[in-house]
């Protein structure tokens, strides 16, 4: 069945797979995107998928946003909250502006992308919200107290509007992704990329289409009683 998508951040690395993947299941996708109108313009060249630009942490701008993908596209029936950002340093050199911008995108921007189409998704009886977390979130990372913050909360968020949207036929799951090859990953220093590549059983970076697959398989219609949940996609990196 066609459903339409939102895919926050999904122009670039692992949400343009994403995007792309929901578009093959048939699905009408938007994309949304923050600052790089050269990316999103050749993003929707390439693909054929709809960008829209608006920052994720602006509660009143992420409506306003969606109302108009609603308006365009149609009733969103899958969110994908996807956007992020990392601001590492280690805590001793951790800023307030570091710590206030990431959990201001990553953690209130699922918040902002996912409350607009939560009542539309409850009279409809039906809704997927698919939340883009981190192996971080699970295990924690040096030098990202702010952004493994955000990536564990996330998994409280799921866990709680399963347990909300569950009889209005509205799961709510994570993914966990190890680290992929995007531009995120590669902003790490090569060194401390080798030592990290070293560390996943899998001798790889993950490839940003097998966390497209995973949300597919969640977005699915045969996926209702999979809710709460978290699919870890990390070369064997780390189990919970
Ligand atoms: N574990 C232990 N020690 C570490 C470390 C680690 N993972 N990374 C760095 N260090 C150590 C360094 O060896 C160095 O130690 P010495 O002072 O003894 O030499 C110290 O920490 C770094 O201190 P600096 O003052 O030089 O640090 P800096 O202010 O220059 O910051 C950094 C450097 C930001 C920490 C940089 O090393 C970095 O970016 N590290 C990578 C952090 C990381 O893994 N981020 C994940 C990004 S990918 C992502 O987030 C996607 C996802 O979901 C998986």
């Amino acid at each position: 069945m066609t459903r339409t998508a939102l895919v926050t951040g999904g122009s670039r690395g692992i949400g343009a797979a994403i995007s792309k993947a929901l578009k093959a299941e048939g699905h009408n996708v938007a994309a949304t995107y923050a600052g790089n109108d050269e990316a999103a313009a050749a993003f929707t060249a390439e693909t054929g998928i709809k960008t829209y630009k608006w920052n994720v942490a602006d509660y009143d701008e992420s409506a306003a946003g969606i109302a108009q993908v609603e308006a365009e596209v149609g009733p969103i029936d899958i969110v994908v909250a996807n956007a992020g950002i990392t601001r590492d340093a280690p805590f001793h050199k951790m800023t307030p502006e570091q710590w206030h911008q990431v959990i201001d995108t990553n953690l209130t921007g699922v918040f902002n992308s996912v409350h607009p189409v939560w009542p539309g998704m409850r009279e409809r009886k039906f809704g997927r919200v698919i939340v883009i977390s981190s192996i971080n979130g699970q295990k924690g990372q040096f030098a990202q107290v702010n952004y493994a913050a955000t990536k564990a909360g996330d998994l409280g968020i799921v866990k709680s509007l399963a347990q909300e949207g569950a009889r209005a036929g509205i799961t709510a799951n994570a993914i966990c992704p190890g680290y992929i090859a995007t531009e995120m990953v590669m902003a790490v220093p090569e060194k401390v990329r080798e030592s990290i590549i070293g560390q996943i059983p899998a001798g790889r970076l993950g490839e940003p289409e097998e966390i497209a697959r995973c949300v597919t398989f969640l977005a699915s219609e045969d996926s209702q009683f999979i809710n709460g949940s978290t699919i870890s996609a990390n070369g064997a990196q780390f189990f919970v």
